[in-house]
C-alpha cells in the first residue's frame, strides 16, 4: 500500500458518523455514553480541552465539534483548522465556531497520514475519543503522534480498565457488527509507551474507561 493511502479500516471508523447520527452525538455519547459507560463525563473532558486550547488550533475527528463550541478558555482559538475522514463532521463543527466569528479550515485527511506541512502551523492539536477508531496496535496508531505545539485528547480504552455491563456491550457492538471502534486491546500501557516514543513530556490520567492525555516537546516530525 502507498504511503498516505486510507485503509477501509480506517475509513471504517469515520463514516458512521452521517447527518443522523451527529444530529444524536451530543445526547447519546456525550451526556448518556460518556457519563454511564465510559465513566468521564464530558464537563471535565471540556476542562481539559480548555487547558491545552491554543491560539493556532488543529482539531482532528471533531465530530460534532461540542468541545470547540462550549470552550471558554480565553486563547478562544481565533484560528481552528479541522481534520476528519469525514466530511460531515467538519460541516457540522464549521457552523459552530461561525457563531464566535471564527472561520475554520477544513482539511480531509487520516490522522495517520502525515500532514501536509501547507495545512499550517499549531499551538495545540487535539484528537478526543479519535483513536479508539483507529485501526491497529498502539505502536501503529502511533504514527499519528509528534505534533509541534501541545498534543492533547482523550481515548476509550478496551483493556486494563474496568468496564461495566453498559460499556462492555457497546465496546462489543462497536468492536463486532458495526465496526466503529478498533479498541479491544487498546491499553494504558501501549498508550504510555507510543506517547513518549514520540513526545518528552506525556501526562496521561485514566479516569473509568477514558485516557486523557496531554504531551509535549516531539521527539521527530509526523512526516518521519
Ligand atoms: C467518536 S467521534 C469523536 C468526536 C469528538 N472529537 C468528541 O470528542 O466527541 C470520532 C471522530 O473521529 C473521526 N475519525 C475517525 N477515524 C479517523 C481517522 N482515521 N482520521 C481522522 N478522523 C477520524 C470521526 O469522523 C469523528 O469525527
Amino acid at each position: 500500500m502507498a504511503a498516505g493511502e486510507v485503509t477501509q479500516a480506517e475509513k471504517d471508523g469515520a463514516e458512521k458518523y452521517s447527518r443522523a447520527v451527529l444530529a444524536a452525538y451530543d445526547t447519546f455519547v456525550l451526556k448518556w455514553s460518556n457519563t454511564y459507560a465510559w465513566r468521564y463525563p464530558r464537563e471535565r473532558l471540556l476542562t481539559h480541552y480548555d487547558t491545552h486550547l491554543g491560539g493556532r488550533h488543529l482539531d482532528i475527528g471533531p465530530g460534532t465539534g461540542w468541545y470547540l463550541h462550549q470552550a471558554t478558555s480565553s486563547a478562544a482559538a481565533p484560528e481552528i483548522t479541522l481534520m476528519d475522514l469525514n466530511t460531515n463532521t467538519m460541516a457540522m463543527t464549521a457552523g459552530r465556531p461561525a457563531d464566535r466569528n471564527i472561520t475554520p479550515e477544513v482539511h480531509t485527511g487520516s490522522i495517520l497520514a502525515p500532514i501536509d506541512p501547507t495545512v499550517g502551523v499549531f499551538d495545540s492539536v487535539a484528537a478526543n475519543f479519535v483513536f479508539h477508531c483507529v485501526p491497529g496496535t498502539w505502536a501503529q496508531k502511533g504514527r499519528a503522534f509528534g505534533h509541534d505545539g501541545v498534543f492533547f485528547g482523550s481515548t476509550i480504552l478496551g483493556t486494563g480498565v474496568q468496564h461495566n455491563l453498559f460499556g462492555r456491550a457497546l465496546c462489543a457492538l462497536y468492536n463486532g457488527p458495526i465496526k466503529a471502534f478498533d479498541n479491544s486491546a487498546d491499553d494504558p500501557g501501549g498508550l504510555r509507551t507510543a506517547l513518549s516514543a514520540a513526545f518528552d513530556t506525556v501526562d496521561i490520567t485514566v479516569v473509568g474507561t477514558v485516557a486523557v492525555f496531554a504531551a509535549h516537546r516531539p521527539r521527530r516530525t509526523p512526516a518521519q
